[in-house]
């Protein structure tokens, strides 16, 4: 919708485990940048009127029988500079006319690439200079295609970067976006900015301005929108972005289902409706939700549970608010990235996620994206750039199911409390101990056991806290963060104390796989 009006590097995947990563280095670097399919059809590519074409890498042979292909035509037609990384220049060099031969061993991991000539996408770098770089290639380009020359080599890749000068097409047989390549962006912001001629125009304020303009052209003069906000980051930015396009015509509904953490409710209640004066509807909820949840303690059902009671009580307040025909939601690019997948279809539903599904289409509701283009770190830049605090754009993250999934076995006020307490304190200690923004999430999980123990003279027969705390960097894989033990002796010690109802503290040392990240 905004791309034609702003300059565009089009990304054709290959089905590479780091185009993401492609992507993110050149947002980086200020410009906007968009992950199609290989096979988007050229007709498509034109209209897209990209400023240049990256061909990411794949784990395809070019003579592979299902190996992705784009017609020659592209680069004829495309009029653009082209950047083909690993497979993107193999495949590039055989499409014009060179030679690919099937490595008998590849090459994977660190190498030194001497440049051979400082021009072009080396342009940034000198002459002689070696270059550390990541190579993970099975094939290789054995000879150049007419009209090419070599940048760079290694010792056993002749052709480790290669360009058509004249006809501005760039080949890389090593991956320049990972960070095992220190001055990668050194040469994405060499072809970007030397070759293409672009300028760094991307930035938080300026998609700020943006997505205004397009929030209100979607929305038109009169109608409202609704916007769930849970305090989570990309619900808080979501609703603050609507609310300065719409302003009163955005209205928040927050729902307290009696699952949230300590203070939470009354922190979001005080920042965006005193502090960011966001029209925010706060609905108390609880006792629908306990009483629904009552002796439930199959995980799955309790997360069946709690979509569906939030199903209800936001429909409910969003059906009083007159002229409401769209729904707000924080759908991030991830979700949206029409990538080749490796291993082919969809993966596994591994837990059944909470979110809004299905409410637009009930309610007859338009949607508004409005960080539909966006990667994490760009949310949390946009949101600092509209004065959302630190502490919010930062906080770890938190699952819609809330404490019910932390809480195992049947879920009381009684268990919550206790759990909320003890959480409170493990999160104050992480703080002061400096790990909180170094760790991905850390909470406490109450076990539905009760252990032996002995407070002064007396036995005592109470429930168990599990400390969790993982380092990760999208949640997708996980490992137990190696906590120092004064501060797992510290917390131990205070919610055995402080917390009525457990007497006893332990660390889960799992790593996701084979455990996941939250205990249900
Ligand atoms: P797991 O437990 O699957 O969690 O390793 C991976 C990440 O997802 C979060 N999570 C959820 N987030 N709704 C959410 O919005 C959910 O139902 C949900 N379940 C898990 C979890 O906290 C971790 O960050």
């Amino acid at each position: 919708m905004l791309s034609a009006r702003r300059d565009l590097v089009l990304i054709l995947d290959f089905g590479s485990q780091y185009t993401q990563l492609i992507a993110r280095r050149i947002r980086e670097s200020g410009v906007y940048c968009e992950i199609h399919r290989y096979d988007v059809p050229l007709e498509r590519i034109r209209a897209l009127a990209p400023r240049a074409l990256i061909l990411s890498g794949g784990p395809s042979s070019v003579y592979g029988e299902d190996a992705p292909h784009v017609s020659p035509d592209l680069f004829t037609e495309a009029g653009v500079p082209i950047l083909g990384i690993c497979y993107g220049m193999q495949l590039t060099a055989h499409l014009l006319g060179g030679r690919v031969e099937r490595g008998r061993e590849g090459e994977y991991g660190p190498a030194q690439v001497r440049v051979a000539l400082p021009a072009g996408v080396f342009s940034r770098l000198g002459e002689g200079e070696a270059l550390d770089v990541w190579m993970s290639h099975g094939d290789r380009v054995v000879e150049l295609p007419p009209g090419f020359s070599t940048l760079g080599t290694t010792d056993t890749t002749p052709f480790a970067a290669v360009y058509n000068e004249e006809r501005k097409i760039y080949g890389l047989q090593f991956h320049p976006e990972v960070a095992h390549t220190p001055r990668g962006k050194e040469l994405l912001d060499a072809f970007l900015f030397d070759v293409v001629g672009l300028s760094p125009t991307w930035t938080p304020a300026s998609f700020v301005d943006e997505a205004v303009e397009a929030i209100r052209a979607k929305v038109g003069p009169d109608a409202r929108a609704v916007c769930g906000l849970s305090g989570g980051v990309d619900s808080s930015v979501a609703a603050v972005l609507c609310q300065r396009a719409l302003g009163d015509r955005v209205v928040c509904i927050f729902v307290d289902n009696g699952l949230l953490r300590k203070g939470e409710a009354e922190q979001v209640v005080k920042m965006f409706g005193d502090h960011f004066h966001l029209r925010l509807v706060h609905v108390d909820a609880r006792k629908e939700f306990l009483e629904a949840l009552a002796g439930v303690t199959d995980p799955e059902q309790k997360r069946k549970i709690i979509g569906r009671v939030f199903i209800e009580v936001f429909e409910a307040e969003a059906k009083k608010i007159e002229d409401a025909r769209f729904l707000v939601q924080g759908t991030l690019y991830p979700d949206v990235i029409e990538s080749v997948s490796v291993r082919g279809g969809p993966s596994a539903v591994i837990k059944s996620h909470h979110n809004v599904g299905g409410l637009p289409e009930r309610m007859h509701l338009g949607l508004v994206e409005p960080l539909r283009e966006l990667f994490k770190d760009e949310v949390r830049a946009v949101g600092a750039t509209m004065g959302i605090p630190h502490h919010v754009l930062w906080r770890h993250p938190f699952p819609g199911p809330g404490l019910a999934v932390r809480c195992l076995g049947a879920i009381t006020e009684e268990r919550l409390a206790v759990l909320r307490e003890a959480d409170a304190i493990f999160e104050q200690e992480i703080r002061e101990a400096g790990l909180y923004d170094k760790i991905w999430q850390s909470f406490c999980v109450l076990l539905p056991v009760r252990t032996v123990g002995v407070m002064g003279d007396e036995r005592t027969y109470d429930e168990v806290i599990a400390l969790r705390a993982v380092e990760s960097r999208d949640g997708m894989t996980a490992d137990w963060a190696r906590i120092p033990y004064e501060v797992l002796g510290r917390t131990s010690a205070r919610i055995i104390n402080e917390v009525r109802g457990v007497n006893r503290v332990a660390y889960d040392v799992s790593s996701k796989p084979p455990a996941t990240i939250e205990w249900e």
